[in-house]
């Protein structure tokens, strides 16, 4: 196994074959989770924190089972019940947590770079489960491993990414991986929702109709309200006019499309509940599949390439 990082910080600075190889391994470790006893000795006397300074539902749980799964010790740390509310610095809480000599640090945070910051100041492995609007490397694992389970390939997919571009660590991070891998990418989104300078990675349209025709994968996009000031768009009901996703617009795309959105979803404003729940959609698989990739970033960082023996 060939991989040559101490941290997980992005999609932008590993190699096809790198990704390639921990889409592989979170394959092989998959099957774990199907056994009686979802229970590995691989990372038995290693310590990992995570470390998240935002909400979340799937990428924290999904790190927590991962990290029972190959027998690591855990502990969880949400900032609203931290010293982290009493003023202390991220770096601080990072020093402090760093004197009980984890391992690991699984970090989200507002701030776009912090698990950089962390790197650069830590002896912990980092990895980097969401920063701000920048990379959100193990969500774009996971949904490269379903599409690749669903279509066999990643190369020569049309792919559509739609809805907040400007807010989305998702959005960067599929960029990222999805163009390496070899797919065709077209992003999608309301003018105020489109971050400048975006189209010299990816083609951008403005209509989704148009957006949609002829794709393999409809990746869609949380409104990320929490992180909106201002007016980006007049109502729910005109953003689902515009580019919510609809049975009708699903049908523009190939017969065999899939379905993908990262959660949490605004039901009625970016997507449908009938294309959510649908035939197409494979969201809660992307879940299923969260757990593999947490896997398989964490044995490869952490478990210095030993077999992940029964
Ligand atoms: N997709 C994702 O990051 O979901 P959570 O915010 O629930 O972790």
């Amino acid at each position: 196994m060939s991989f040559p990082h101490r941290h997980l910080l992005g999609i932008e600075p590993l190699a096809a074959s790198e990704i390639q190889t921990i889409l592989d391994t979170a394959l092989a470790l998959r099957e774990i989770l199907d056994r009686p006893i979802k229970k590995v000795p691989a990372l038995r006397g290693k310590t990992v924190v995570n470390l998240f300074y935002e909400a979340s539902t799937r990428t924290r749980s999904s790190f927590e089972i991962a990290e029972k799964a190959l027998s690591a010790d855990s502990v969880s740390i949400a900032t609203t019940a931290s010293s982290a509310q009493k003023g202390e610095t991220l770096l601080d809480t990072a020093r402090n947590l760093e004197a009980m000599n984890p391992d690991m640090i699984v970090i989200r945070h507002a701030a776009a770079g912090a698990p950089h910051f962390l790197a650069r100041h830590c002896r912990s492995a980092i990895v980097n489960a969401g920063d701000g609007a920048h990379e959100h490397p193990t969500q774009a694992l996971l949904d490269a491993l379903t599409l690749r389970q669903r279509k066999r390939r990643l190369a020569g997919l049309r792919v559509a990414i739609v809805g907040d571009l400007l807010h989305s660590r998702v959005c960067r991070s599929n960029l990222w991986l999805l163009s390496k891998l070899g797919a065709e990418v077209v992003l999608c989104g309301p003018p105020t929702l489109v971050p400048p300078g975006i189209e010299a990675l990816a083609p951008v349209s403005y209509d989704l109709d148009e957006a949609v025709t002829g794709c393999d994968a409809i990746m869609m996009l949380r409104v990320q309200r929490e992180r909106m000031s201002g007016g980006y768009y007049p109502s729910d009901r005109e953003y689902r006019r515009c580019f919510g996703l609809t049975e009708a617009r699903v049908k523009r795309a190939k017969r065999d499309v899939l379905i993908l959105h990262p959660g949490p979803m605004n039901r009625g404003v970016e997507i449908d509940s009938e294309v959510a729940d649908g035939p197409y959609s494979v969201i809660l698989e992307q879940v299923t599949n969260g757990v593999a990739i947490r896997m398989a970033v964490l044995y490869m960082l952490l478990g210095g390439g030993q077999e992940p023996a029964a």
